[in-house]
């Protein structure tokens, strides 16, 4: 009864449904420009419009990426990060007014694993946010707990905790403005996808959390993508749960014929 509800309360607000590729540190230029180019291809040839699908490439490939997206009206264009600071002496960091200039309208911030190798924190994050909305841009928020928290029961504290530190100093119409992925770091790379009762319990706690702080209405136009280990044949269910509005793929955004069979799960 409950899952029809919620169904029904999921066709009735059509919230964005995207579905986004984070390439990682993965393919060189000629490479990432053939994988774009299949991905538009075959998006423009077989996708709904109803589904956002963003390609999150290496900082290298935005500006020659931007090219191959523009016109699809499908297929947008999204950087792994970007510095803290807006421009200076920061050798070997990218600002998001570069980022912006290539034409990317989306960032990914906070993932698990700048999170891990770069030490990323909450706070510093928040700043991310706010660079990135100021420019114009999209961000989409990673967040996750690790196995450990998982096995510990606290992941929704956890969880909630990373909204809390980095996303709830945002105004109303600024938190309508991001997207949440969340990404179990026990899902990510390891083949063990969260099932989908686990990716909506989570989901669903994150926007009542949502709900709490800014209301239901703002809340429910908020997408929240699951990332980790999301292939072909996990992709239909995981979407077709209620507060799973797509996903952030990882290694099955690497072949086109893949991410795309994802991106038509819905
Ligand atoms: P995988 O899909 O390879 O598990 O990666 C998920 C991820 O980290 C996307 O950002």
């Amino acid at each position: 009864m409950n899952y029809l509800w919620g169904e029904t309360r999921k066709n009735q607000i059509m919230r964005k449904k995207i579905v986004a590729g984070n390439w990682k540190m993965n393919k060189n230029l000629s490479e990432g420009l053939a994988l774009a180019s299949e991905v538009v291809n075959i998006v423009n040839d077989e996708l709904n419009d109803d589904v956002t699908v963003v390609l999150c490439t290496p900082f290298i490939h935005l500006s020659q990426v931007a090219k191959i997206v523009e016109g699809s009206g499908k297929v947008f264009l999204s950087a792994q990060n970007i510095s803290e600071h807006e421009s200076g002496a920061y050798t070997g960091d990218i600002s998001i007014e570069m980022v912006k200039s290539t034409g990317a309208e989306y960032v990914v911030l906070g993932h698990s694993e700048r999170r891990e190798y770069h030490n990323e924190s909450n706070a510093q994050l928040a700043k991310k946010v706010d660079l990135t909305l100021a420019n114009g841009l999209t961000p989409i928020f990673c967040c996750g707990e690790s196995l450990e928290i998982r096995e510990s029961g606290k992941e929704v504290a956890y969880v909630t905790n990373q909204l809390t530190e980095s996303l709830f100093h945002l105004t109303e119409d600024e938190i309508q403005k991001v997207v949440i992925a969340y990404e179990p770091i026990w899902a990510i790379g390891t083949g063990r996808t969260a099932s989908s009762q686990q990716a909506q319990d989570m989901h669903k706690s994150l926007r009542d959390f949502l709900a709490g702080q800014y209301g239901q209405e703002v809340a429910d136009e908020i997408s929240i993508l699951y990332g980790g280990s999301a292939k072909p044949d996990n992709a239909p269910e995981l979407f077709a749960q209620p507060d799973v509005d797509g996903g952030l793929i990882g290694g099955a955004s690497l072949k086109a014929r893949d991410f795309v069979s994802i991106a038509k799960s819905f």
